[in-house]
């Protein structure tokens, strides 16, 4: 963590660090500060800057830099003699600490694990995800340039650097959490940052069941599919847990297998001990090193891979991955961007359209159709929960069209009074092609499953 460079030459100086117990140890509630309680706090957090050597504060620990602070912010506040009410004063120093060690307004947001989003749109714009539902918060950055302040540490603690000439980022965290951030003169109302927190817990197949993401009977099925090597496809829109569904799946991989994870910004987190995991890298400042998927997914193929998992296709890499799974690594698994299986299969021809390879359109058709063999299309709902709504069985080429056969559909009824999502996952009455190839590896999954209920 680097502190803020304008650091000034006393170090601590000793006369602040007698603790008075001015104020309770519990912790300061979240609120919002009033003005004079603010001007209070600007003035408490310059005086700070005059006795407190930054640059010091740096080589402590993080724990004894806050002890520190602490004191020397109670010491300031008796000195001065500020109007404000216990509660403020604790709000006041975490602020400050916060602005000093940490990551300023964010920290608050950081600390509630309630929050999966965090979107800030300009300094006094911020919303977040919680349960599945946009919200907007109380948390102000003081202007663009204090937001700018923070977006920095955050992107050179990993090593990438924002500015003008160089206005958009895509980056991951140390703590695995991915960020994106654009600024001026590319937004138009301020720097914009968009942090997909990196979910600690991980979610799993029975997790997903319990909060209705999946009927309990198709688990069974979903396992089947991984384990008889078929060819995956997860589709879904932003944020519907796309990548979610792929790590959990993936868990279903035998541990036996060599898996191979290609990403832009790692998020899976296999279990399995045989994985490798590459991930592009972006051009550096001369525009010269980037490594595509393109290129990740193609060296992979020369390292004896068993599966090859893709955390989202979504260029000129498609082409590849169909080969490779035209080409024996059945069993691979990978996300894309598309809001019905349908549109699935046609993003994908579009993408192999888009490269610089000339394919007969029946030709890539059929090459689309005899690579993939299920596409599971999940969707994130108005009552801020995400479903798996269909899972399709592609059967082959009937003329010019890929046949997809759905077995399983989510067949939605209305809302209630709450605004939650009624209805019923239903099996369609097909009895998938792939049911005889589960039976041959021993997979067991009931017949019945698939008859109409
Ligand atoms: N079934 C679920 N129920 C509730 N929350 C979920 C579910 N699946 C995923 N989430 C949460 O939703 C958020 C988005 O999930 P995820 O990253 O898997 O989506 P995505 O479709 O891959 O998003 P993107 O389009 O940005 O790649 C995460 O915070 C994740 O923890
Ligand atoms: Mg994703």
């Amino acid at each position: 963590m680097s502190l803020n460079p304008n650091s000034l030459n006393a170090v601590i100086s000793p006369d602040h660090l007698n603790t008075t117990d001015l104020l309770s140890e519990a912790a300061a509630a979240n609120r919002v500060l009033s003005q004079q309680e603010q001007q209070s706090k600007n003035l408490i957090h310059q005086r700070l800057l005059n006795v407190v050597d930054l640059a010091v504060l740096d080589t402590l620990s993080e724990e004894e830099a806050r002890r520190q602070l602490q004191d020397i912010c109670r010491n300031l506040m008796q000195e001065e003699q500020i109007p404000v009410p216990l509660a403020g004063r604790q709000q006041i120093i975490k602020e400050i600490e916060d602005e000093l060690l940490g990551l300023g307004p964010l920290e608050a947001l950081l600390a509630d694990k309630s929050v999966s989003d965090i979107l800030v749109n300009g300094p006094h714009c911020i919303f977040v995800e919680r349960n599945g539902k946009l919200e907007p918060t109380n948390i102000r950055f003081k202007d663009n340039q204090h937001l700018l302040g923070i977006i920095d540490r955050i992107i050179s603690s990993v090593g990438r650097r924002i500015d003008e000439s160089s206005p958009l980022v895509d980056a991951r965290l140390k703590d695995g959490s991915r960020v994106n951030v654009i600024i001026p003169p590319l937004a138009l109302d301020g720097p914009c940052m968009s942090i997909r927190r990196f979910s600690v817990e991980m979610l799993g197949m029975q997790h997903l069941i319990d909060i209705g993401s999946v009927p309990p009977n198709i688990a069974p099925v979903l396992e089947g599919i991984v384990k008889s090597r078929l060819n995956v496809l997860i589709s879904g829109g932003t944020g519907s847990g796309k990548t979610t569904m792929l790590n959990i799946l993936s868990g279903y991989i035998p541990h036996d297998e060599r898996v191979i994870t290609i990403e832009d910004s790692a998020e899976l987190q296999l279990q399995q001990p045989h994985v490798v995991r590459l991930e592009t890298r972006p051009a550096n400042v001369e525009n010269r090193g980037q490594i595509t998927q393109r290129d990740l997914v193609r060296n992979s193929l020369r390292m004896r891979p068993e599966r090859i998992v893709i955390g989202e296709v979504r260029g000129d890499e498609a082409l590849d991955m169909l080969q490779a799974m035209n080409t024996g690594h059945d069993g691979s698994l990978t996300t894309i961007h598309a809001n019905t299986p349908r549109d699935a299969l046609a993003r994908i021809e579009n993408m192999v359209s888009m490269g610089s390879v000339n394919i007969q359109e029946r030709a890539l058709r059929a090459q689309i159709a005899s690579a993939i063999d299920v596409i599971l299309q999940i969707e994130r709902m108005e009552d801020g929960r995400r479903r798996l709504v269909s899972v399709s069985e592609i059967t082959g080429m009937e003329g010019d069209i890929i046949t997809i056969s759905e077995l399983f559909r989510f067949d939605r009824r209305g809302l209630d009074a709450e605004g939650k999502v009624l209805g019923e996952f239903r099996a369609t009455g097909i009895v998938p092609s792939f049911y005889e190839r589960l039976c041959q590896r021993g997979i067991e999954v009931p017949i019945n499953l698939f008859a109409p209920q």
